[in-house]
């Protein structure tokens, strides 16, 4: 489960459906019984931690929660690094040990917003894959938390029910770059399900040109669209799924100072605010939260009934249930 590029639209839907059951307590299985599932966390992390933890437990299995760098040792990814400096294990040992003990590994490890070409290859996540032969869980890296694009689709299934919406991604403010993870997927399980998916950000925010190709070519096969434009107050009109998110400047990785340079122009303008929301179809409003207030979003926003951000964060919990058990419960 690195991301959803390779999922068919019945394996997503699945997924949905899956999830929707253990929601409602139809699907009260044990699937890991006797299993532990080992989560290794790079960076920081509530929900995904929490909710890994706590749906690891549901299914009868154990989780195995490590930091490297913190609770183990710290991790070299490179092949042929000579390790002469501050990473004491390779992942190629880190890896086939762990998975002595544990049926899936799941990794959380974010872009260090450096090296744009470098990055967006996640060579961090790819070392795992390298030497794992258990089933590897993304647990968002540089470039795709699938776990929470899933549940963003539960949700958007959920508050609005089948069918194709006019659904909006849109950059805002925030006072430091931050990684495209959350929108590349989001992006990409929006237009794989069919919707129609615009996508607003300043000029010079684009996501990534291949993520966008793909996410074009599932689109068209999904019945979907997906349109990408600079004007945050056209994309507002209509909507009815606002889902905010910052992300940092492909052209800046490695100039943080610049970034925020370019971008202190957007910062009234590129908020989810009240008025904005008046011009959607009642969109709801969705974020992955964690959120900064008044930032990326207004307290009467986020505090308002079109709000799903607390609903969304829970389905986090029924999704990765449901991914475990299709990983897992062979
Ligand atoms: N949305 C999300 O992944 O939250 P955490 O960073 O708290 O895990």
């Amino acid at each position: 489960m690195i991301s959803t590029i390779d999922m068919t639209r019945e394996q997503l839907e699945n997924l949905l459906e899956s999830a929707l059951r253990f929601k409602r307590r139809e699907d009260v299985s044990k699937p890991l019984a006797g299993k532990s599932v080992a989560l290794v966390f790079f960076n920081p992390s509530l929900r995904t931690r929490a909710s890994m933890q706590v749906g690891i437990y549901e299914l009868g299995g154990n989780a195995v929660v490590l930091e490297p760098g913190g609770t183990s040792w710290t991790l070299e990814h490179r092949v042929g690094a000579v390790m002469d400096s501050d990473k004491t294990e390779h992942v190629a040992e880190f890896v086939r040990v762990l998975e002595r003990y544990c049926v899936a590994i799941g990794v959380r490890t974010f872009a260090a917003l450096k090296d744009w070409q470098e990055e967006r290859r996640d060579p961090v996540l790819d070392a795992f894959a390298k030497y794992a032969s258990v089933p590897l869980i993304n647990l968002e890296s540089a470039m795709h938390h699938p776990c929470q694009s899933l549940a963003d689709m539960m949700t958007i299934r959920e508050k609005l029910g089948t069918g194709r919406k006019r659904v909006v991604l849109t950059w805002a403010w925030h006072p430091k770059p931050l990684p495209m993870a959350v929108p590349n997927s989001f992006a990409l399980a929006a237009a794989q399900m069919g919707h129609d998916l615009v996508i607003a950000h300043p000029s010079g925010y684009d996501l990534d040109d291949e993520l966008i190709e793909t996410s074009l070519q599932a689109a068209r096969a999904a019945g979907g669209s997906v349109e990408i434009t600079n004007d945050i107050d056209a994309a507002f009109t209509g909507a009815e799924v606002i889902y905010a998110k910052s992300w940092g400047s492909k052209q800046f990785y490695g100039n943080p100072e610049q970034d925020l340079a370019t971008r202190a122009q957007y910062r009234s303008k590129w908020i989810v605010d009240e008025e904005k929301m008046s011009r959607t179809n009642n969109a709801i409003f969705m974020h992955c939260l964690p959120v900064r207030r008044n930032v990326i979003v207004t307290d009467g926003v986020i505090d308002s009934t079109a709000s799903v951000v607390i609903d969304e964060a829970e389905n986090r919990l029924h999704m990765q249930k449901a991914i475990l058990a299709r990983l897992l419960g062979g």
